[in-house]
């Protein structure tokens, strides 16, 4: 979601006529767009904004910002404070100011009238064939672990047309895939006066109703979304994994397999329930690829505790997780509630423990491919090699020529490694 954002902040620096470069010290601006999740993200901007506070000495109108998560989430000033030089510190949804502001600062810099939604600033891509659309931003679930909340907010739904709108515009412009965001996007709900097609067969749930509508739209390739939340998976959505534009991938995240943790996270669903949500979408789709979120070493999680995530994890049979090791984050319920008494090493340890359960079932789940075709929307080409991935979400790599990048095409697999498939186009 980050990501889509600097795409909105690159399109409104291009309205300004402003140009981007790769080196620094060559700046007139430079704007940081800034990641809470978990410390380590929030320390590299205070290391990155040390570094172009030595920059402004230097260079005394260089402008810094910094938006993103950190502004959002720190309602008393502490963050700030840690931060160098920094001229503006704004929440992403004021981002729409940016203009005037910079141009209040460099008189150079022109100043353009943006739409009040940040949301509504079309993302600048520098690929045409791939594109993400903001469903959604913010979240009212309140996992205790998790800052999202403070950092932007409660739950705000963009309309159906808007989105629409914006997806049949990057497809006559030539996308064939997109990838719909949310922090919990199968909780996206229409507003009052969103019309769905008569012909729209699902009656329930919303986002299911959108993609449908979003299935319908001709020369759209690919749909894929992320993330949604295992409560939210009904029926409906379930059933939406079976339309013909869905990737044979889903992603979500479950962040621990034991209930006692499950509840302390606040996640509001337990691991009987994860699993018979697997085991749904299998039935639909057997051949779907998986991939979850876990945290390891939450606040009280004992070894005991640990062993129902592992054993989660080999009946889900996942094809990839991304795994955390629990960063404490000030002002959420756990920071409040609870005390983070895993120890680091006891988390490093936890964390590899997943980490090679997971290489030892992707190798095997791999190996199933050889000699199948998969399709492949070819996004690099490098040294011969075409790269792109498969509606599965695996990287398959080829020998092909420069032009077949944004195409989709047929892979054979040949040989198959833990994050690589490789094979020839057929
Ligand atoms: N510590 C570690 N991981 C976290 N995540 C969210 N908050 C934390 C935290 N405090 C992880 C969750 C989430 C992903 C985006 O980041 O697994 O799904
Ligand atoms: Fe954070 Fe939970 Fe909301 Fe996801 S669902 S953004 S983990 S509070």
């Amino acid at each position: 979601m980050n990501k889509n954002d600097s795409e909105r902040i690159e399109s409104i620096f291009q309205s300004m006529n402003m140009i981007s470069t790769d080196k620094p010290e060559d700046a007139d601006v430079i704007l940081m767009n800034s990641c809470s999740i978990r410390e380590s993200a929030e320390d590299r901007i205070y290391s990155f904004s040390h570094k172009f506070a030595k920059l402004k000495e230097k260079k005394p109108n260089l402008i810094v910002a910094v938006t993103g998560c950190m502004p959002g989430r720190d309602k008393d000033g502490k963050l700030r404070k840690r931060l160098k030089a920094v001229d503006l510190f704004f929440p992403t949804k004021d981002v729409i100011m940016l203009p005037r502001w910079l141009s209040e600062l460099n008189p150079e810099l022109r100043p353009i009238d943006l739409e009040e939604d940040y949301l509504s600033v079309k993302p600048y891509t520098k690929t045409k064939f791939q594109a993400f659309v903001t469903l959604q931003t913010g979240c009212n679930q309140f996992c205790t672990y998790c800052v999202v909340p403070y950092a932007r907010g409660m739950e705000i739904n963009r309309p159906l047309k808007n989105i629409l709108a914006e997806v049949k515009n990057l497809v006559d412009n030539g996308c064939l895939e997109i990838t719909l965001l949310g922090q919990i996007v199968n909780h996206w709900l229409a507003k009052k006066d969103d019309k769905f097609s008569k012909e729209n067969p699902y009656k329930q749930n919303d986002f299911a109703k959108l993609l449908w509508e979003l299935n319908q739209i001709e020369r759209l390739e690919r749909i894929h979304w992320t993330a949604p939340h295992p409560i939210y998976m009904d029926e409906e959505v379930i059933d939406a994994l079976t339309l013909p534009k869905q990737l044979n991938f889903i992603h979500l995240p479950v962040q621990s397999g034991n209930n006692k943790i499950l509840k302390k996270m606040n996640r509001k669903h337990t691991h009987e329930l994860y699993l018979e949500k697997i085991k749904k979408i299998r039935e639909k789709k057997p051949d779907i690829a998986i991939g979850t979120d876990i945290i390891v070493g939450f606040c009280d999680e004992t070894e005991e505790d640990f062993t129902d995530t592992i054993s989660l994890y080999q009946e889900c049979d996942f094809d990839i997780s991304y795994t955390a090791k629990y960063s404490n984050r000030s002002g959420t319920l756990a920071d409040k509630l609870f005390i983070d008494n895993v120890t680091q090493d006891e988390k490093k340890r936890r964390w590899f423990l997943l980490q090679q359960l997971m290489e030892d079932i992707v190798l095997r789940k791999n190996q199933t491919y050889l000699n199948k075709n998969v399709s492949v929307l070819v996004d690099t080409f490098k040294n011969g090699m075409c790269g792109g991935n498969s509606r599965e979400m695996k990287r398959i790599n080829f020998p092909g020529q420069p032009d077949l990048v944004g195409k989709i095409v047929n892979v054979a697999i040949i040989e198959a490694g833990h994050w690589i498939l490789w094979g020839k186009m057929v």
